[in-house]
């Protein structure tokens, strides 16, 4: 399947590694210009868009912002339509984990997760909405008025002992992907999430950086693989594409089959 995304702009928030880089890069390659947005790292963000750019598909740009931050995401927006004149795509995929046993987790370690991983995507999926509706129809390039993608994970559904922030961080994101959905159909905005699984990001390094790491994650994996940010990048860019423009209020898990409860396999 060859999909273009040309004349389309998307920012992909947290794109300065794991699936947030593998998304702006995949975009970018079907011919969409990417806004890299990043917090830390300027010189890794400015490089990804320097190849993007070398590549000679779809143009990019790196913009620094704190999602968490209404200010910040207002002018990273402003920025976007500076230099590419609307936003037609957003991948709200910048998230982290701060990991504790339930009686020893922080206010901090909560709120910062739940601030950048479900406040974040709410801040940003406002501002390409107001986007969307400002600019109207661009029926040379989609169906669609705008697409959002939510990166969520497998632990929208399944439970995560030691990880209450972000488990729920991302229950949320399922509730709010779904209610945006619903919202916004009638408006022709796409609204749906990717839920990873265990991907080889910096993330989770320490889940299957080591060959014993490894054989333990893949417990937890059908498909008996770990899965490479690329895998997330495909489903991406077709998320993004009319190819899928009868699909809304949907997550599609990218896992190896992380969510068909492996130990049932065998027990039960
Ligand atoms: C987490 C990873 C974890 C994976 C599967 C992801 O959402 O960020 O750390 O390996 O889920 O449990």
């Amino acid at each position: 399947m060859n999909i273009s995304l040309e004349n389309q702009t998307a920012i992909v928030t947290g794109a300065n590694s794991g699936i947030g880089e593998a998304c702006a890069r995949a975009l970018a390659a079907a011919g969409a210009n990417v806004v890299i947005n990043y917090v830390t790292k300027p010189e890794v963000a400015e490089k990804i868009a320097a190849e993007i750019n070398v590549a000679g598909a779809g143009r990019a740009i790196a913009v620094a912002a704190d999602v968490s931050n209404e200010a910040q995401v207002e002018a990273m927006f402003v920025r976007s339509r500076a230099e590419f004149g609307t936003v037609d795509i957003l991948v709200n995929n910048a998230g982290l984990q701060k990991d504790a046993a339930l009686q020893d987790m922080t206010l901090d370690e909560w709120n910062l997760v739940i601030g950048i991983n479900l406040t974040g995507q709410f801040l940003c999926a406002r501002a390409a909405v107001r986007e969307f509706l400002r600019r109207g129809p661009r029926p040379e390039v989609s169906c669609a008025l705008g697409k959002i993608i939510c990166m969520s994970s497998v632990h929208e559904t399944i439970p995560w002992a030691g990880h209450a922030n972000y488990a729920a961080s991302k229950g949320g994101i399922l509730q709010l992907m779904k209610t945006m959905a619903q919202e916004l159909a009638p408006k022709k905005v796409r609204v749906n999430s990717i839920g990873p699984g265990a991907i080889k990001t910096p993330i989770n390094t320490l889940a299957w950086a080591t060959p014993e790491a490894e054989h333990e994650l893949l417990k937890l994996i059908p498909y008996d693989r770990v899965g490479e940010p690329s895998d997330i990048g495909k489903v991406c860019v077709w998320l993004a594409s009319d190819q899928s423009d009868y699909i809304t209020g949907q997550t599609i898990f990218v896992d190896g089959g992380m969510t068909l409860y492996p130990g049932f396999a065998t027990g039960g």
